[in-house]
């Protein structure tokens, strides 16, 4: 495929991270053409494609349209897949994967589909090369995805293959991470930009604190991975991708150069701090993050005001809550306490134990962890007697 050919690049993300994936392309300076849920298009070229897998951090998937087509039934999958030259693409030594979804009367079986779809690329490279690929589950490779709603086919080259929330510093999982994504989000929707200080107690794996490193040393997650769907199409240009990312570096740098505002990172458990600290390690950001094995309430706050950010649990078992109720009335005094002048922030998915706060929410952002429902909740925490707070809740 020529590097300057362009087409739709759709670029997917998980449920409540389009608008911050949409701001990400948009400073990219990409015009965006569409917007559907879980995803945010564009037009470009595959090499858009790369520079979006290096600098997004709230994408799921950079996908590449390669054909559209009118779909009635399989015969009429194997048939239109086939016509694309999939020999330019992909090498008969090489591996194939292919992913399948989306609605249409037509099918009740998506894996079907995707056997469907490899067939008819393996089938066309064999005709043209003598020799067929191998193909699988695996996505470390060269990725096709395949969506067919209603009656109508569209064929995408997975330029990402693996999902890139798996930025790979995650070595050490601690219970209930965020996914990387989610949390790159959700640091982005407390307005931190790293030119203030950062808390965060609580910090389980490390990912929100990790997350906000990467953005205050203004280095694009991507540059932690060193596989991606796009190595694996024929001609890849290695030259173009190790100047982009020579490009990243040296923006790296250049925000690095400021000044370097505190993110301290807390949790009572020391094995959390260890892997926390671990992965920050893995990241690149270690030297950007205080560590620190203490109770939330015990959690050092900066003299400069900044953003304090708390993931606490929110009680799957039943058990749990009265303690979990505590915890979070002990989160209001803390913030009422020692976090004046700042803007404090709880992401959880039980409004219940969140009204344990007891002080007045300012706003309500939307977000998913997985199948739950979440909110950020944000609490303006002005100077001033607690008498004030007291009548605000
Ligand atoms: C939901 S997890 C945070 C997950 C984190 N966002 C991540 O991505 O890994 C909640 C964390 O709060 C910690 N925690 C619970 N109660 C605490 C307390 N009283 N003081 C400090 N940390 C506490 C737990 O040890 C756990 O690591």
């Amino acid at each position: 495929m020529s590097p300057d050919q362009s087409n739709i690049i759709r670029v997917t993300c998980a449920p409540g991270l389009e608008p911050y994936l949409e701001q990400e392309m948009g400073s990219l300076g990409h015009a965006i053409e569409a917007k559907q849920e879980t995803a945010v298009e564009i037009t470009g070229t595959l090499a858009d494609a790369m520079k979006l897998n290096l600098y997004l951090r709230t994408a799921n998937h950079v996908l590449f349209l390669l054909s559209e087509f009118p779909c009635l039934t399989p015969e009429d999958l194997y048939r239109h897949v086939s016509f694309v030259e999939w020999e330019k693409l992909l090498s008969p030594d090489g591996y194939v994967s292919v992913v399948a979804g989306g609605d249409s009367r037509a099918i009740n079986n998506w894996v079907f589909v995707s056997q469907k779809v490899k067939d008819a690329i393996v089938d066309r490279i064999a005709e043209v090369a003598g020799r067929r690929p191998n193909a699988g589950p695996e996505k470390h490779a060269f990725v096709v995805n395949c969506y067919w709603v209603k009656d109508h086919c569209w064929l995408y080259l997975n330029t990402s293959g693996q999902k890139l929330s798996d930025r790979g510093y995650r070595r050490v999982p601690h219970k209930a991470p965020m996914r990387e994504t989610l949390a790159a989000g959700v640091v982005m929707a407390t307005g931190y930009d790293g030119t203030q200080p950062l808390v965060n107690p609580m910090c389980g794996s490390g990912t929100l604190a990790i997350e906000a490193g990467l953005i205050a040393a203004g280095r694009p997650p991507g540059l932690l991975r060193s596989n991606f769907g796009f190595m694996h199409v024929l001609g890849f240009d290695d030259a173009a991708w190790q100047a982009m990312r020579r490009e990243a570096h040296k923006a790296k740098g250049d925000k690095g150069a400021g000044p370097v505002r505190p993110i301290i990172a807390t949790d009572m458990d020391d094995r959390a701090i260890r892997a926390a600290e671990q992965n920050a390690k893995t990241a690149g950001v270690d030297h950007l993050i205080e560590f620190k094995q203490c109770d939330f309430a015990d959690t050092p706050i900066p003299s400069d005001p900044g953003v304090v950010l708390l993931n606490p649990e929110y009680g799957q078992r039943l058990g749990e809550i009265g303690e979990l109720e505590n915890t979070y009335a002990r989160i209001g005094d803390f913030f009422k306490q020692n976090c004046p002048g700042w803007t404090g922030f709880i992401f959880t998915g039980n409004p219940a134990l969140a009204k344990k706060v007891g002080l007045r929410v300012s706003r309500r952002i939307p977000f998913f962890n997985g199948p739950i429902e979440c909110r950020l909740l944000k609490y303006e925490l002005y100077t001033g007697t607690r008498e004030k707070y007291a009548k605000e809740a």
